[in-house]
C-alpha cells in the first residue's frame, strides 16, 4: 500500500498525504506592498484542488529590507494579513494544508539597506550589508516573532523558517558568512544562537506544526559539514522544531558538481537517522515511484516537490494513478468524473 498517499499527524494537524508543495518566490507582488493578488489566488489554489497535501507559501518578507526582491509576499505589518486568510480559505476549502515559510533575505536582499551578521557582500552584483548590531537582532527576532503570530491570525498550519540558501539564519549560522566576534558568532554555539532565539520565541506563541528549511550542504570546505548540521537538528528537536526540510547550498556562490534525481535526499535520511527528527527531502524529485521509495524506505517523512509542481499541478493525481491510489474527486468534478 502506498506510504505516500498516507496521512501524516504533526503535533494538532493532520496533512492528508506525504506531497508537499516546495515554497517557491512567484515575484508577483506588483504594487510591492507584499499583498497576495489574483495570481497567488489561483496559483496556490490549483494545486489545491490537484490534492498536494501540504501548500508551502513562497518566501514572505518578515521585515521589508528582508525582501529577495520588491515583488515578494510580506508579513511584516497587520494590513497584510486579511489576503493571506482568504488565500488559508481558498486552499482549506480544497482540502489541502497551508504553512507559510517565513524569510529574511539577510545580505541577499536586492532591495535597499541589507544586513547581515557581517559585512561582507554575496557577490560583486550585490550590495554591501551593514553588520547588525544586537539591537538589530533583537528587532529582526521580534519581527519573527511578530510574523508567527500574524501566520496565527490567518489561520496557517504550518510555519517554516527559512534558514537555508544563504538567508539571513543561514548567514548566521554558516562560518563562511557569521566572523561575529560577539555571542552572535565565533564557535557553533554562537552561530547557532540567532536562530536559536527566533525558534524560541516563535514556538512560544505557535503551538502547531514548525518546520526548519536548511542548506545541509555548503559546498565549500571551510562551511558547515554534515555533522554540524546533524548537532544542530538535535538541538532544533530539542526546541520543539517537528521537522527540517533539507536543501543544500546558496551561502556561497559554490553549487553542486553533479545533479541527479533525488540528489539531496541522502542528507534528509542522515539527519532523520542521526537527529532522530522527522525531515523533508527536496530536489530533483519527479517520478511517483521515487516520491513514494523515499517516504516508504523511511528516508524522508514527506517529499517536497518544487518545479515539477510547476509543470503540472495535478501531479499528486497522476502519481496516485500510478501508485494504484484512489483519490476523491473535487466535489464540483463529482457528476463528470
Ligand atoms: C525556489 N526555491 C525556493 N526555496 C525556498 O526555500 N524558498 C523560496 O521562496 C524558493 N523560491 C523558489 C522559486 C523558484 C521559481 C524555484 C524553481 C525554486 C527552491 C525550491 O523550493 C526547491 O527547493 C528547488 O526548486 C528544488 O526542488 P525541485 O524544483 O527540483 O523539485
Amino acid at each position: 500500500m502506498s506510504q505516500l498517499f498516507q496521512p501524516l499527524t504533526i503535533r494538532n494537524i493532520t496533512l492528508p498525504n506525504r506531497i508537499v508543495m516546495s515554497p517557491m518566490c512567484m515575484y508577483a507582488v506588483e504594487a510591492q506592498d507584499g499583498k497576495v493578488n489574483d495570481w497567488h489566488r489561483v496559483h496556490y489554489t490549483s494545486r489545491a484542488v490537484g490534492q498536494v497535501g501540504l501548500i508551502m507559501l513562497e518566501a514572505t518578507a518578515v521585515q521589508p529590507n528582508g525582501r529577495i526582491s520588491a515583488q515578494d509576499l510580506g508579513i511584516w505589518e497587520d494590513a497584510q494579513i486579511e489576503s493571506l486568510r482568504e488565500l488559508v480559505q481558498m486552499v482549506h476549502a480544497q482540502g489541502a494544508k497551508i504553512g507559510i515559510q517565513l524569510a529574511h533575505a539577510g545580505r541577499k536582499a536586492t532591495v535597499p539597506h541589507s544586513i547581515a551578521p557581517s559585512a561582507i557582500p554575496f557577490s560583486d552584483r550585490y550590495e554591501t550589508p551593514q553588520e547588525m548590531s544586537q539591537e538589530d537582532i533583537r528587532k529582526t527576532i521580534k519581527a519573527f516573532a511578530d510574523a508567527a503570530r500574524r501566520a496565527e491570525e490567518a489561520g496557517f498550519d504550518v510555519i517554516e523558517l527559512h534558514a537555508a540558501h544563504g538567508y539571513l539564519i543561514n548567514e548566521f549560522m554558516s562560518p563562511l558568512t557569521n566572523k561575529r566576534l560577539d555571542g552572535y558568532g565565533g564557535s557553533v554555539d554562537g552561530r547557532y544562537r540567532f536562530l536559536q532565539e527566533t525558534i524560541d520565541t516563535v514556538r512560544n506563541i505557535w503551538d502547531k506544526p514548525l518546520f526548519v528549511r536548511i542548506s545541509a550542504n555548503e559546498y565549500d570546505e571551510e562551511g558547515n559539514s554534515l555533522e554540524v548540521f546533524i548537532d544542530y537538528a538535535r538541538r532544533m528537536k530539542a526546541q520543539g522544531v517537528d521537522l527540517i526540510d533539507v536543501s543544500t547550498g546558496g551561502v556561497v556562490s559554490s553549487a553542486p558538481t553533479a545533479l541527479f534525481p533525488g540528489y539531496q535526499v541522502s542528507y534528509a535520511q542522515a539527519i532523520r537517522q542521526s537527529a532522530g527528527i522527522a525531515t523533508g527531502a527536496v530536489g530533483l524529485i519527479t517520478e511517483p515511484t521515487h516520491a513514494e521509495d523515499i517516504v516508504h524506505n523511511l528516508r524522508a517523512d514527506l517529499v517536497f516537490l518544487g518545479r515539477e509542481l510547476l509543470r503540472d499541478p495535478y501531479w499528486p493525481r497522476q502519481a496516485a494513478k500510478t501508485l494504484g491510489v484512489e483519490l476523491t474527486p473535487p466535489a464540483s468534478y463529482a457528476r463528470g468524473w
